[in-house]
């Protein structure tokens, strides 16, 4: 049930994350306002960032415990294993959660800390004195290593959404024949959307097709 609530919490934050993140192919007015939007919540802001924060962490602790239970109930591996539903997302849950778990310290150092990068400290606010995110994505997906990371940390986060936005039905108990198949497809599509809307951002700034408001 926590895992579930923790997992819904979380999705809804990357849905959310992404509309705005798409803001990017509307123009450099859109994106800046929006983020200074955010920044205007101020302590709202803050309470915001603690409750999701404390989100992944119950998030991770509870699965964690989970994984540990489940490998202290049967010590011994079993001489032969055969999956007969079990899919490959569904079985890598832990190792796609870690590592999307670093991907998200990394993303929080590069584009809310901004200490990868020193250039982005050079941007000059835009003509609506706001912080120029949009020049900041561009410049910082420009260097391919920096998007192909992205690319792989979102493509592990589709996979584990693969499977855990359909299962948290399952485990707040709605599970019948027909649905549970029909839940599981729709996961699999909605988490394959948000790569393809995630990763189209780094992707059209490497093609050339958004580029930098301003020269650094
Ligand atoms: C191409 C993909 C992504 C882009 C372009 C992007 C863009 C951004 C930007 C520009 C910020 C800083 C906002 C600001 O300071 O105004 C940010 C913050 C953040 N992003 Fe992303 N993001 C992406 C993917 C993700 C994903 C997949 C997750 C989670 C799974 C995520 C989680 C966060 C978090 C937790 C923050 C910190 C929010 C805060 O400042 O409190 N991002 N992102």
């Amino acid at each position: 049930m926590i895992v579930a609530i923790t997992g819904i919490i979380l999705i809804l934050f990357v849905i959310g994350h992404l509309l705005g993140n798409l803001q990017i192919f509307l123009g450099p007015d859109w994106i800046n306002g929006y983020s200074q939007h955010l920044r205007d919540l101020g302590p709202i802001l803050w309470i915001i960032r603690i409750f999701l924060l404390t989100t992944v962490i119950v998030h991770i602790y509870v699965t964690i415990r989970l994984a540990i239970d489940n490998r202290r109930a049967r010590p011994k591996a079993y001489i032969e294993k055969e999956h007969v539903k079990a899919t490959f997302a569904s079985r890598h849950m832990v190792m796609s959660g870690l590592i999307v778990l670093a991907f998200i310290i990394y993303h929080i150092a590069h584009f809310t800390v901004r200490v990868t990068d020193q250039r982005f400290a050079l941007l000059k606010a835009d003509p609506l004195n706001h912080y120029d995110v949009y020049s900041m994505m561009v410049y910082g997906f420009q260097n391919i290593y920096v998007s192909s990371f992205y690319v792989l940390g979102l493509f592990l986060l589709a996979l584990h959404l693969s499977h855990g936005s359909s299962s948290f039905f399952q485990s707040l108990g709605l599970n019948n024949k027909t649905l549970t198949p029909r839940l599981a497809f729709g996961g699999r599509v909605f988490a394959w959307l948000l790569f393809l809307g995630y990763t189209s951002i780094p992707i059209a700034v490497l093609l050339g097709l958004v580029k930098p408001a301003q020269q650094l």
